[in-house]
């Protein structure tokens, strides 16, 4: 595996692949990373012929008061697990590489990236799609795999690219969890012991709202209930727990077929976020 920190050498390094016509796949990352994002790399592995891994805190998605300067980093680490999940190319530029100038040129979300994650983080959907439309022209993937564990993520890149032409195949891979059901991210790290073991809690919320929907098709009742389980057996706080369709990210009609029902919590330094997609027809 190659490290490389500036976008020129990137493509270069790339060009002789395009001209051969190789597929690409790009894994775009934030780094501190953990099986979720080496399974995105694994799945992109098997069905490209190039794996490029971008590893990058990027600024322009954090509020002025969320945790930019905190992020944990630890690039020695990410290397052997980049390495190990089978990626080529780790990209790991500075942000003066990413920002050398401020040209004013925004992208604006549309109104999907302004309810659920986009409400508490007025901006943060701008500058993800922002760095992520960079990565796309930097590299021209045939392939970039982004995580469920995101799920109004990924379906606003694909708005993006859908409304941008971008010439790339989103590919969207499974939440993966711990052993207690908790979703990996590298935010747990700041969960105190005791908050920690709360909070398999979430998903087990999560999972018995989707279970109650199933069963007595009452989004409020179903909602409610998840609310007060999170509330009483765990101290965080809820920011959003709600039921949507998936991908427009709508309210529920009775034509909805895939669900996505979300939430994000507040626990003393972190705020975590899980979801679980589902359709009608696992009634
Ligand atoms: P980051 O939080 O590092 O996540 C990188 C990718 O890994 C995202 O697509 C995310 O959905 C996926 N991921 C994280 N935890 C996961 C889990 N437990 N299971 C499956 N996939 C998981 O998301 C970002 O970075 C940034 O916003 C980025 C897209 C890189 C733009 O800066």
């Amino acid at each position: 595996m190659k490290i490389i920190t500036t976008i020129v050498e990137l493509q270069q390094e790339l060009e002789m692949h395009h001209l051969e016509n190789k597929k690409i796949a790009l894994v775009p990352t934030m780094g501190y990373l953990h099986e979720g994002h080496s399974t995105l790399a694994k799945a992109a592995r098997q069905d490209n012929d190039l794996v490029v891994m971008s590893d990058f805190v990027n600024p322009t998605q954090f509020g002025p008061n969320e945790d930019y300067e905190n992020y944990p980093r630890d690039l020695a680490r990410d290397e052997k697990i980049a390495s190990e999940a089978g990626v080529d190319y780790l990209f790991v530029p500075t942000v003066d590489e990413m920002y050398p100038a401020d040209g004013g040129i925004r992208i604006e979300a549309g109104p999907a990236s302004k309810i659920l994650c986009g409400a508490a983080r007025p901006g943060h959907f701008n500058g993800v799609l922002q760095v992520v439309s960079k990565l796309f022209h930097i590299v021209q993937p045939t392939n970039a795999y982004f995580g469920q564990k995101d799920a109004q993520q990924l379906a606003l890149i694909k708005l993006l690219v859908r409304d941008y032409n971008f010439p790339v195949t989103i590919c969207g891979v499974p939440i993966v969890r711990e052993d207690d059901g908790l979703a990996k991210s590298s935010r747990n790290v700041f969960l105190t012991a005791e908050e920690r073991k709360q909070a398999p809690v979430i998903q087990q919320a999560l999972q018995q709202a989707k279970d109650n929907f199933l069963k007595h098709h009452d989004k409020e009742f179903a909602i409610q209930n998840a609310i007060d389980m999170i509330e009483t057996k765990t101290s965080g706080h809820i920011d959003y727990l709600e039921l949507r369709s998936y991908p427009d990210l709508q309210e529920i009609h009775p034509e909805t077929n895939q669900f996505l029902l979300a939430t994000a919590v507040y626990f003393s330094n972190v705020r975590l976020i899980d979801n679980i997609l589902f359709t009608i027809e696992e009634i």
